[in-house]
Parts: C-alpha cells; sequence; structure tokens
C-alpha cells in the first residue's frame, strides 16, 4: 500500500520520461547542447533568479500527497509520501526555439542551476531539505523552469486522541525556503492538493487535504511558508471490535455477580476475573494512546478506569456480602436492613411474607420493633435482599455511564 524511496523514485523518473517525449520530439542532440553551453556558460547558480534582486522571487508551488504509510499516535509522528511540483521564473535560462531547431525544453540536472532549498518547519527526524540531488528538471525557452522534488516526509503532529476511536487528527506540514526572507522568496501555493496518485490507507482516511500560502512574521523579517493540511480519521471498525465492544460487554457481564447464589463459592473469583480483565483492557488502550496529557485524554480511558472502580467496588461488596452470609441465624440484623428486607420480601416475595409476622409488616410502626418479629429476618435474607438492589443498582449505573459514554463520543466527533 504505502510507497517506499525506491517507487518514489521510479515515479519521478516515469514522469520525467513522460515529459521527455512530449517535449523534444523534434530537435536535434547538437541543438541542445548548443543551447545548454550558451545557458549555462556564464550562469552562477549561487545568486537567485530576478533581474531586479529586491523582488521577490515568485515560486509556485503544488503539494500531491502519495500516500499516507502511517500515523504513530503514540509519537505524534506522521509518515507521508510527498512529492512537490515547482515552477518559477530564471530570465537568464530563455532562448528562442525557432532559431534552434524547435527546441522547447531543455531537461538538465537539477545540479546545474538554483533552486530553492525546501525545510520543513516540524521534522521528527534530521533537519534536511526535502529531496535530493538526483532529480531532473525541466527548463521552458522562456525561462520558467519546473522542478519536482518530493521524499517521504516525517513531520511531527500532536495527535487529539480525546474520541479515540472515532477521532480526527489534523496535521499541518509547513513548508519554507531558510534563509530567504518575505523580500526575496514568495510561495504562490495550489490550494488544491493534487491526489492522482495518492493511495489508500487501511488505519487511517484522508478527509481533506488543502494547501495555502501564509506569512510568518517574526522580529526581525517575514517569511513566506508553504502550509499544508492533512487531515485524516481514524477507520474505527477494528478497534470497535477488539476494544470497545468487550469492555461494554464485560460491563454488562459485573453485575451478574450478585445473581450468583453465594453457596456456589465462586464469586469472588467471578469478580476477581472480570476486574483482572478490565486491567488487561486498560493496557491495550494504552499502547495505542499518546503518553499525554493535553488537549485531553481519550473518553475510552476514562470510561475504563470507571468500570475499574466499579468492579473494584463490587468485589469489596461481596467480600462483606459473603461475611454477612456465614454469621450465626441469630446473629442481629441491624435495624435499618431488618425494616428494609421486610418492605422488599412483601412486595415482591411470596414465599418469605409467609415466614414472616404479616401484622406488624403492614403496619411498620412501633410494634415491628419488637424482638420476636425482628428474629424473623434472618442475615440470609438480608443478604439476598441487598444482592437484589446492589444488581438493579449496578445495572442501572452501567447503563447510564455507557449511554453517557457513547453520546459523548458520537456528539463530539
Ligand atoms: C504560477 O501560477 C500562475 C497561476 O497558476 C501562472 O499564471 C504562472 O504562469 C505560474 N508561474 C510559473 C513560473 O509557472
Ligand atoms: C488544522 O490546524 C490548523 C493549525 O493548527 C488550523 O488552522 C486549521 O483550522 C485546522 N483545521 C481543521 C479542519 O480543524
Ligand atoms: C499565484 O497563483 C494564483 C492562482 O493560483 C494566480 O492567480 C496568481 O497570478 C499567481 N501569482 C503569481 C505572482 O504567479
Amino acid at each position: 500500500m504505502a510507497l517506499n524511496s525506491k517507487q518514489l523514485c521510479f515515479l519521478l523518473t516515469l514522469i520525467t520520461i513522460i515529459f521527455c517525449f512530449r517535449g523534444t520530439y523534434c530537435a536535434s542532440r547538437t541543438e541542445a547542447e548548443t543551447v545548454y553551453s550558451s545557458l549555462f556558460s556564464s550562469y552562477i547558480k549561487e545568486i537567485r533568479p530576478g533581474s531586479d534582486q529586491n523582488t521577490p522571487l515568485t515560486v509556485n508551488i503544488t503539494y500531491f500527497l502519495l500516500a499516507i504509510n502511517s500515523f504513530d499516535e503514540v509519537s505524534g509522528i506522521i509518515d507521508v509520501p510527498s512529492m512537490f511540483s515547482l515552477s518559477w521564473e530564471d530570465e537568464k535560462l530563455t532562448w528562442n526555439p525557432w532559431t534552434n531547431g524547435n527546441l522547447y525544453y531543455l531537461l538538465v540536472p537539477q545540479t546545474a542551476l538554483w533552486l530553492p532549498k525546501l525545510y520543513l518547519t516540524t521534522p521528527s527526524k534530521a533537519f534536511k531539505a526535502i529531496g535530493d540531488d538526483e532529480y531532473v528538471l525541466r527548463i521552458l525557452f522562456n525561462g520558467y523552469v519546473y522542478w519536482s522534488t518530493g521524499g517521504i516526509i516525517k513531520s511531527t503532529c500532536s495527535p487529539d486522541t480525546t474520541y479515540f476511536p472515532f477521532d480526527t487528527q489534523n496535521c499541518t506540514l509547513n513548508i519554507f525556503a531558510f534563509g530567504y526572507t518575505l523580500d526575496e522568496f514568495k510561495f504562490n501555493v495550489t490550494s488544491k492538493v493534487d491526489l492522482r496518485y495518492f493511495q489508500e490507507n487501511g488505519e487511517w482516511e484522508l478527509v481533506e487535504s488543502v494547501g495555502n500560502g501564509v506569512t510568518v512574521t517574526d522580529d526581525e523579517y517575514e517569511t513566506s511558508m508553504a502550509v499544508f493540511e492533512i487531515i485524516i480519521k481514524r477507520r474505527p471498525a477494528y478497534f470497535v471490535v477488539s476494544i470497545l465492544c468487550p469492555v461494554v460487554f464485560l460491563v454488562f457481564l459485573n453485575p451478574l455477580v450478585f445473581v450468583l447464589p453465594v453457596e456456589s463459592g465462586e464469586r469472588m473469583s467471578f469478580c476477581l476475573t472480570i476486574l483482572l480483565s478490565f486491567a488487561v483492557f486498560m493496557t491495550l488502550v494504552d499502547d495505542v494512546m499518546p503518553k499525554s496529557s493535553e488537549p485531553a485524554m481519550a473518553l475510552v480511558s476514562y470510561y475504563i478506569l470507571g468500570t475499574i472502580v466499579q468492579s473494584g467496588f463490587v468485589t469489596v461488596i461481596n467480600v462483606f456480602l459473603l461475611a454477612g452470609y456465614h454469621k450465626s441465624d441469630d446473629a442481629r440484623v441491624p435495624r435499618i436492613l431488618r425494616f428494609l428486607t421486610r418492605k422488599w420480601c412483601c412486595s415482591s416475595n411470596k414465599n418469605r411474607i409467609q415466614k414472616i409476622n404479616i401484622n406488624s409488616t403492614n403496619e411498620p410502626d412501633k410494634n415491628s420493633d419488637n424482638l420476636a418479629d425482628d428474629n424473623e429476618v434472618t442475615w440470609k435474607m438480608a443478604i439476598s435482599f441487598i444482592d437484589c438492589a446492589l444488581f438493579i443498582f449496578c445495572y442501572t449505573l452501567a447503563i447510564a455511564s455507557t449511554i453517557g459514554f457513547m453520546v459523548r463520543l458520537i456528539i463530539g466527533k
């Protein structure tokens, strides 16, 4: 999918060859040699073009985005094979095609003449001019110079993973000609980024790409800058299937521990297994997250943290429930629990109603506090009431937090 530098080189050569055939179809080699030696006999390539050195040289620049090799959100580096097509006017390189055997174009190695050196302001590796010395450029008889350069650009781009895995990244490539001020050099940027050679990436979808020229002012002088914006959107299917769905599934699995009979002896292992599973998913998410707190941490990290807290709470509660369950039958149940359990039994469970003195529960007043009635409510009954209450509470919490999280993700993106 992605282009490596060999393929890029091949592409550039191919374009050059196609232009060659169209340009120099009927001129002879001798004529090309004559033009070449007359053009370059007194040409000094260190001096920039422009008969008036006080007016800026305007360079047209078009950006060809070839592919998105990768975007590493952990280190914040985007890797894009790119090509820049530049043209400017060099008034010293003109000749008359009619007197030179219809020679309209001349192809010369780029080292023969003046070139703008393009630099990226946000390189992730070495601070080096973009491109290579190997390319060929084309001179039109009226002095227009056409040059294509390019390479694999690795630029830093600060990731924003707030809405992971539905996040969109905005990366800008700022290109400038090192050393030249606005009085000497000016970019004329084609706003449309050329995508004719663009290859899709499996992880990122290109949403938009635009180019524009800006003037950057600092204390001493102004510089012209070509700014290319690349806006990419993550294709979320992989992370939805491998992280989001399993986590939501576990969140809804967790409260089921309150349905599991205490006698089975499986409650603690159930709780701890789910707690550990959340920890595993937390590390999976952490692997694809930048270790930064700005601009904002991913919502999914907060969600998983919430689920771990909930799962920890469920585990702790269960320890106390098991302790309560194994108390002897004549151990006293706290008054408030007795009262609530009796209410719950009456309204929901017919079997238990029979066990409880109906008269006293129908009128929950001072009478209900007498010892005979209290002894009817055992710890086991109280625990089954707490189980039921917590089951409903945890499910409500799980549904509310999951809906809240989903809505936030969808509205946000
Ligand atoms: C730069 O682009 C403008 C508009 O597209 C065009 O008129 C001009 O001739 C170009 N200049 C060169 C040197 O190619
Ligand atoms: C992308 O970022 C640049 C500069 O940071 C900003 O000017 C531009 O508006 C942003 N584009 C979008 C679509 O957010
Ligand atoms: C810059 O480009 C625009 C259109 O792309 C064109 O209209 C304008 O003439 C160009 N300016 C120069 C100085 O070439």
